[in-house]
């Protein structure tokens, strides 16, 4: 029989240490509860003791996610678990998470301790934290590049302690996979107490193998993944969770082992992930990119109207990429949209139905048809939006290759509108001076994303920005079929969550 890997999403406590991509409370809920359909064994919600803030939304989901475990994160000290329990102990089934470094270097560099004295921590704080709950996890941080006798040492007092899942975590995204598979191996060999206990792995992306080396880890005897959705996460990111769980269900056989995530879900939750956290998914991206199944070369195309095993290993609709034949038009009525969108999976309030409405108008005037992803991407959009400080109204570009680019912009404020112009080194540079300008307030734009959510000549296009406005990063999206127009939006829609930041 195929073993279960227990999928352990931790999209919400490492992908959320991805500056500029921060989740306030209701956004942390409604992935958590994404999630929870997507049928995660466990969601690690958050690291209570980073800001009450985040307590507060550990808790929130912890109260009202059923079915996952919650966990919460913890530094190895009795203040940090004390935190970590208050955020998780309404959940149905609470976990605590506590972790420490295990490496010389950690040890020596970061904490400036002896291993001795660092295992009787560990020990402390497992014990601690199971006076508080019955389901401990400890994670052994930089375990990859820790002493491999020393590591055995702390996973056995660990679990001598009371833990009940064991981390081996890949920190710094060092390991490969055969040596990182052999870990695995040898630390069930090493450390028979490890049969009493789940044994898991969390791997980040620094050298690309994260997935790879999870995947080596799961060959050698790990039961449990921790991954976040398209591998957001610190630097290069954590292992991909939709990634892992497509090579399991396509290589079953190999593995011989399984996930229980309902495959349908991933690409309804990848795309909430992309739009909460502001982190565009890149084209190519395995599984749930833009062109993860679009086939253009005209010997693939032969192929898969033949048969569509001769080029595709995992079928669309599997991942829940849906193809869609409905398309909506200018003239498509009110009901025609309302079906399309529950189609699509959203039962909107009436009044985001008017404003997805509004916005579908607008685009469906200057774009001839509007397909599935069309309206996925406006959806995203207007729900994301913040309260508006300033609304974009319209604009108009002077630019060419003998010429300084010049950008008029009106911007709308209590109904208000405010017009100025400025020039830049290409025409979005001169929109987005525009804007700042005209909100008073300058910004530094530290990343910028287009794409197209469609093909063809009239694709919408989705434009993502980061922005550093007084020392904190803010993140914008806008769409439009005019890529300028969906820049100088989404570069709005950053300002616009300055100002709801208190800061007008
Ligand atoms: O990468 C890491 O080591 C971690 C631990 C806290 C599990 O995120
Ligand atoms: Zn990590």
């Amino acid at each position: 029989m195929s073993r279960k890997i227990y999928v352990f999403d931790t999209t919400l406590r490492d992908g959320e240490q991805v500056p500029g991509a921060k989740l306030n409370r209701r956004q942390k809920l409604e992935i958590a509860e994404q999630l929870a359909k997507l049928g995660v064994d466990i969601i690690e919600a958050g690291f209570p003791c980073s800001s009450p803030e985040d307590l507060k939304a550990v808790q929130t989901v912890a109260e009202q996610v059923k079915g996952p475990v919650i966990a919460a994160l913890a530094r190895a000290v009795p203040s940090d678990i004390d935190l970590a329990w208050e955020a998780v102990q309404k959940a149905e089934r609470p976990r605590i998470h506590v972790f420490l470094p295990s490496s010389d270097i950690h040890l020596q560099k970061k904490l400036r301790r002896d291993r001795e004295s660092a295992l009787q921590q560990a020990v402390e704080a497992v014990k601690y934290a199971k006076k508080y709950c019955e389901d401990v996890e400890y994670s052994t941080e930089d375990a990859s590049r820790s002493d491999f006798d020393y590591l055995c040492r702390v996973i056995e007092a660990c679990v001598k302690a009371g833990a009940t899942v064991i981390n081996v975590p890949d920190t710094v995204g060092y390991a490969i996979p055969e040596p990182y598979g052999e870990l695995i191996r040898s630390l069930r060999e090493r450390v028979p107490a490890l049969d009493k206990v789940i044994l898991s792995v969390h791997c980040h992306n620094d050298l690309g193998l994260a997935v790879a080396n999870s995947l080596a880890a799961i060959r050698n005897g790990a039961q449990q993944v921790e991954c976040t959705i398209n591998g957001v996460g610190e630097r290069a990111g954590n292992a991909s969770l939709e990634e892992i769980v497509m090579a399991l269900r396509t290589r079953e056989a190999f593995y011989n082992a399984h996930t229980d995530i309902v495959t349908t879900e991933i690409y309804r939750t990848s795309r909430m992930v992309s739009r909460l956290m502001k982190i565009p998914v890149q084209p190519n991206k395995a599984i749930v990119g833009a062109n993860a199944f679009a086939h253009s070369s005209g010997i693939h195309q032969d192929g898969i109207l033949k048969d569509r095993s001769t080029y595709e290993i995992i079928r669309p609709e599997d991942v829940g990429v849906k193809a869609h034949s409905l398309v909506l038009t200018a003239r498509s009525g009110r009901a025609a949209l309302r079906h399309r969108l529950q189609e699509l999976g959203y039962n909107l309030t009436e009044e985001q139905f008017e404003r997805v409405h509004k916005r579908f108008l607008n685009v469906a005037d200057r774009k001839k048809e509007i397909s599935g992803q069309d309206l996925t991407s406006i959806v995203e959009v207007e729900l994301t939006k913040v309260p508006e400080t300033y609304t974009f109204h319209s604009l108009q570009i002077m630019s060419g290759n003998t010429m300084q680019p010049l950008a008029s912009v009106t911007l709308l404020k209590e109904g208000r509108q405010i017009t100025d112009a400025a020039t830049g080194n290409g025409p979005v540079n001169a929109v987005f001076n525009c804007i700042e300008r005209i909100v008073g307030q300058e910004g530094k734009l530290l990343d910028y994303d287009l794409k197209a959510v469609t093909m063809g000549k009239d694709a919408l296009g989705e434009a993502m920005v980061r922005v550093e406005i007084n020392g904190t990063v803010y993140s914008g999206i806008g769409t439009s079929p005019d890529v300028i127009e969906a820049s100088a939006r989404a570069y709005v829609n950053a300002f616009n969550r300055f100002f709801a930041n208190g800061n007008l």
